[in-house]
């Protein structure tokens, strides 16, 4: 097809022409005596993103999976009880995880289309007398329906019942996108990965690790080896990795590094907002259909998932907008397969390139008999953007 693919999914996101050239290096030895200053680069300009002074960052080679699956396998016991959310496919499928490895799991069931429920976080673990729960997690942005939960919130609820159970957040498609905040929120485990805000290729996972994560490590006896923190930070003292690290990778992380410190983090997530304002205005004012999110409070600035109408099936607008249009938009996953589609607004993204994909999508929709005004996407959407101060500093009023 003539033309740029036009890439919407909620990750992998669009890698930045500048990202793509600097990952087109030749290999070069990883244990060689200016290597380090590659590894440190990266490490040290990540604490900013993970708004950490005294927590690690660590890169497996691996997706934001295996950075789950490292959370659990490196703090906990086996059979430890775990405490976590469940209301979209990536929070179940962390869930789904915990219990794959055996650890006792008490799920707090949540409708799709609602985030963490604070206040039942708050009831289980002030029943948790003997703290037996070792564990928290949340999902902080659940990708499935586009959902942003509060996790400063959680931890409060953990502090005002001096609970001592570590917090491990999913911030796979938040980090680098809607604000994070490590330290202030004390979060034990951050995990991402790199597809997603921080505008590269699929295949590193980068999770963040509090020194009192890295404590429980010492002891915690559950198995793991290739994803074991300590052989990572260790290595990484000297600027090595405990075994070969995608270098192309490592280039492209420093170079996204850079375009997100001269934006600055603060624009970076006022961008996401403003852009994320018009995606919303065109849904609900424009097309006059309804997001998963139930209710604003819940509204995601990375992800919109919209409900397509009684009768049509969400699919069929994602392979119309696919084939036809060359749009690729999310798809729904699992108990909401069908019902909606997805458009990602995360990531290196202007207000034109997402008139695109709104208009695409809108044409998709038409094609596929939802009754939506032609060109009201666009319009909400425009309105909504000349409305708005321009979201980058950089840019004119
Ligand atoms: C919120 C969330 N968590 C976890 C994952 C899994 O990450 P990965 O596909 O990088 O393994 C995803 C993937 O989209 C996600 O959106």
């Amino acid at each position: 097809m003539a033309g740029r693919n036009f890439l919407f999914v909620p990750g992998p996101t669009n890698v930045p022409d500048r990202v793509l050239r600097a990952m087109a290096v030749p290999m070069e030895d990883h244990r060689s005596p200016i290597f380090p200053e590659l590894t440190r680069a990266c490490l040290q300009t990540l604490k900013p993103v993970f708004k950490t002074t005294s927590a690690s960052p660590i890169l497996f080679p691996s997706s934001g999976t295996g950075c789950w699956e490292a959370a659990l396998t490196n703090c906990l016991n086996p059979g430890d009880k775990i405490l976590a959310s469940r209301f979209g496919q990536f929070s179940h499928l962390w869930v789904d995880m915990c219990i794959r490895l055996g650890f006792d799991v008490e799920v707090l069931e949540t409708p799709w289309g609602e985030g963490a429920p604070v206040e039942r976080y708050l009831a289980s673990l002030s029943a948790d007398k003997q703290h037996k729960i070792k564990a928290v997690l949340v999902c902080q942005n659940e990708t499935a329906t586009g959902v942003t939960s509060d996790v400063a919130a959680i931890r409060r609820a953990l502090d005002s019942v001096k609970h001592p159970a570590l917090l491990f957040v999913d911030s796979v498609s938040a980090l680098a996108s809607i604000d994070f905040r490590m330290d202030e929120w004390g979060v034990d485990v951050c995990v991402s990965g790199s597809q997603k805000g921080l505008m590269l290729p699929a295949g590193m996972g980068i999770t963040c690790v509090s020194q009192k994560a890295l404590e429980a490590a010492k002891t915690a006896k559950s198995r793991r080896c290739y994803f074991d923190y300590a052989d990572m930070v260790n290595a990484n003292a000297s600027g090595y990795f405990p075994y070969t690290p995608s270098i192309p990778m490592l280039y492209g992380l420093r170079e996204s590094l850079a375009m997100l410190a001269e934006e600055g983090l603060e624009n970076v997530f006022k961008r996401h907002s403003y852009l994320a304002g018009g995606v919303r205005a065109a849904v609900l004012e424009g097309w006059k259909l309804k997001l998963c999110a139930t209710s604003p409070k819940w509204h995601s600035d990375t992800v919109s998932a919209i409900m397509v109408p009684d009768g049509i099936n969400g699919a069929d607008v994602i392979a119309r907008a696919f084939k036809r249009y060359n749009l690729a938009l999310g798809a729904g996953l699992s108990k909401v397969a069908g019902k909606l589609f997805r458009i990602g607004h995360l990531g290196d993204l202007n207000e034109l390139m997402l008139l695109g994909a709104l208009g695409g999508a809108e044409m998709a929709m038409l094609d596929s008999g939802v009754k939506v005004e032609p060109g009201s996407g666009a319009a909400a959407a425009q309105n909504f953007w000349r409305s708005n101060p321009a979201a980058s500093s950089q840019k004119a009023a």
